[in-house]
């Protein structure tokens, strides 16, 4: 073992001291399950979402005391704060730890896609996001405890290409909880702004593609979409993020967590705040293709 790896000390608390119960969205897949799984093996209760809770039955049978599927689309909002406020109930009127982690990509040209893809896109990923929060945090407050964490993505500093609904969605969500970190200061309560960098998983299968099969293909997309795919096989597995948000959470500080390879969690963040932005836009141009 490295001997620097000896001095530090082991994190020997478990997060259900901290946590007793969570809510997570999106845990059928990805970060969300990788999450949620992190949270089972460390004895937190979780209610974990899918839009279908078939996807969810492997984690119901093996966890049946400790994991309950919510079926949640952040489509319907009106739904999906329903089902939250159901959850939020049987778990005793207020969750310790809230995720707001489900979301999805769509892949086209602002301009030939149509409007309607962009704006329910915004509408699931960050006013649905924020309408769960908005009860979360009410029952929060009331018991004068607990954690939300909003995940974001790099893309707030390093918006992807062609996936301009995505990169609102995020920059919006960041915004959002910098805003509540000012808000709960001096509460019992924490707000985490997580920025993943790229991860292993169905993300970019999952993806819309939002042009018509008939368009003709563009070779700045093609490029676009093979750096991003390029990318994200070669990222690291979703276990390493749920490491990353199991310390960020044993920390119960609010602020901004990084996750992710050192390049997209350590350096980029630092070209992204001291690069002129000239330079900036060059070099992810040419890191995307384009
Ligand atoms: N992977 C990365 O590199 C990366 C990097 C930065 C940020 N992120 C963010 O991390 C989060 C998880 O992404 P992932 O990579 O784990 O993707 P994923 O493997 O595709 O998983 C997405 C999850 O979100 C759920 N979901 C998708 N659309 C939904 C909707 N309309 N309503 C409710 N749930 C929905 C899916 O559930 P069902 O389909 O089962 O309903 C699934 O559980 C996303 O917010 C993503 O933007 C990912």
């Amino acid at each position: 073992m490295n001997r620097l790896a000896c001095l530090l000390p082991v994190p020997s608390q478990r997060l259900a001291d901290l946590y007793r119960t969570a809510f997570v969205t999106g845990a059928s897949a990805g970060l969300g399950r990788a999450f949620t799984e992190m949270l089972l093996a460390e004895g937190v209760r979780v209610w974990g979402t899918a839009r279908d809770t078939g996807r969810l039955a492997e984690m119901a049978s093996t966890h049946p005391a400790q994991f309950t599927p919510v079926v949640l689309d952040l489509a319907d909002t009106t739904a999906a704060v329903g089902a939250f406020q159901r959850a939020q109930q049987s778990a005793g009127g207020a969750f310790d730890l809230v995720i707001n982690n489900a979301g999805y990509g769509v892949f086209g040209r602002f301009e030939t896609t149509e409007f309607a893809v962009w704006e329910a896109q915004v509408r699931a990923m960050l006013g649905a996001s924020m309408q769960l929060a908005h009860v979360a945090l009410a029952a929060m407050r009331q018991a004068n405890r607990g954690c939300l964490v909003n995940v974001a993505s790099l893309a707030v500093e390093f918006p992807l290409p062609f996936m301009s609904g995505y990169n609102v969605a995020k920059a919006g969500l960041a915004a959002f909880s910098e805003s509540l970190v000012i808000e709960t200061k001096g509460s019992g309560i924490t707000v985490i702004d997580l920025r993943p960098g790229d991860f292993r998983t169905d993300f970019n299968q999952s993806m819309q593609t939002a042009s018509a099969s008939s368009a003709p293909r563009e070779p700045m997309l093609d490029r676009s979409w093979t750096a991003l795919d390029a990318n994200l096989r070669a990222a690291p597995p979703p276990a390493a993020a749920a490491a990353g948000l199991r310390r960020a959470l044993l920390r119960r500080r609010s602020g901004t967590v990084r996750l992710g390879s050192f390049f997209q969690a350590r350096l980029a963040p630092l070209g992204a705040a001291w690069l002129p932005a000239g330079l900036r836009r060059a070099l992810a141009c040419r890191y995307f293709g384009i």
